[in-house]
């Protein structure tokens, strides 16, 4: 791939960004969840694009973003009433909904299915890009295929630094994990993906099923759930259960010995149990957003502290707690311990 040089954008500059876009170039830019990857949804070299900027197999489909219900009317042949309420209460904002896609929707975007996925991010600077260029963007998380999701311009340039030209700079995002994904091709709904937008949200409105009461079903519908995911260089392991921290403890003996540097991520009331060990802190006992929000960054950072092993506590699966263990499952990649 051609190294180019990558300039980071201020917020004012969207009008720069927008420019690219139209030229059919790609554009990392700030959501209310994570940093996207853009490029024009409705053309087809452009958004290849993505793909290979970010090394991402061609069979994962991505999300279209739109500037309101209107826009997502033009790429979508049905709304049924249940999806539109759930729009018209959570956009913009953390959810995306699988719709039956029209002709107009390149077949590079959704991989080749028949459905399209789409939101409204609830980001003002992705809003202003949206209104600015005239078409949807699609747009992927802006990480290297299989990395933490970036929450920061300067996660991007780590990853991306070299291989697109430019980062629209929008600080750090609010909620730090990514939508939630809702199929709406079936009744009742299911869910695809956990996010910022919680199952108990949804399920006081239409009718959800988890993933976990779907697993097993036919075809994964979200392909890209299957591929490893949000996974640090360290290897992760991730215990749950009233004995966690002397499970954690003698595993962090156990691999010290090996010669490996360990650390461990838990609550920053429960640092205390683990004396002199690197604690990475996943913030105040309970804080779910706050912890959504640092959680990728926590993952990078265990590769800058160049850990072998991250020994991390799990969290309850109530709530936002439920994208979080989602996320945390994926880097652990089976690793997990109960005790
Ligand atoms: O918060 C987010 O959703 C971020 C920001 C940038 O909007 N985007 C994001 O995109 O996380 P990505 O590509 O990393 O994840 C998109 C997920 C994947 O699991 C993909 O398989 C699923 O959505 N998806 C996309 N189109 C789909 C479709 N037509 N049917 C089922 N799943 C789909
Ligand atoms: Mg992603």
């Amino acid at each position: 791939m051609e190294e180019l040089k990558t300039k980071l954008l201020q917020p004012e500059e969207v009008g720069r960004a927008a420019e690219l876009l139209a030229q059919g170039e790609v554009v990392a830019f700030p959501t209310e969840t994570v940093y996207g990857l853009g490029a024009n949804a409705l053309d087809p070299e452009a958004v290849a694009k993505i793909f290979a900027a970010k090394g991402r197999p061609q069979d994962n489909p991505l999300i279209v973003h739109c500037t309101g219900i209107g826009q997502v009317e033009e790429l979508v042949r049905d709304i049924p009433p249940a999806a539109r309420l759930l729009m018209e209460r959570f956009w913009p904002g953390p959810l995306t909904l699988v719709l039956p896609k029209r002709e107009v929707v390149p077949e590079v975007v959704t991989a080749g299915l028949d459905t399209v996925a789409v939101r409204v991010p609830d980001h003002p600077v992705a809003l202003r890009l949206l209104q600015a260029v005239s078409f949807p963007l699609a747009a992927p998380s802006a990480n290297l295929s299989g990395k933490p999701s970036p929450t920061r311009a300067e996660h991007v340039l780590q990853d991306l630094g070299g291989r697109i030209p430019a980062i629209l700079d929008g600080g750090e995002t609010g909620w730090g994990v990514e939508s939630t994904v809702l199929d709406c091709t079936t009744w009742p709904f299911r869910l695809l993906r956990p996010g910022g937008v919680t199952l108990e949200q949804l399920q006081e409105l239409v009718e959800v099923v988890s993933r976990a009461q779907h697993a097993g079903e036919e075809p994964p519908r979200s392909p890209g759930m299957k591929y490893a995911h949000y996974a640090p260089e360290a290897e992760v392991f991730l215990v749950s259960g009233p004995g966690a921290a002397g499970k954690i403890l003698e595993l962090s003996e156990a691999f010290e010995e090996k010669g490996l540097k360990v650390g461990v991520m838990t609550w920053a009331e429960r640092a205390v149990l683990y004396p002199g060990l690197t604690v990475l802190s996943m913030g105040h006992e309970g804080d779910l957003p706050g912890l959504a929000n640092k959680l990728y960054h926590l993952l990078r950072r265990a590769d800058e502290l160049g850990l072998k092993v991250l020994l991390v506590e799990a969290v309850g699966e109530e709530h936002l707690g439920l994208a979080i263990m989602n996320r945390l499952r994926k880097a652990a990649k089976g690793r997990e311990i109960s005790t």
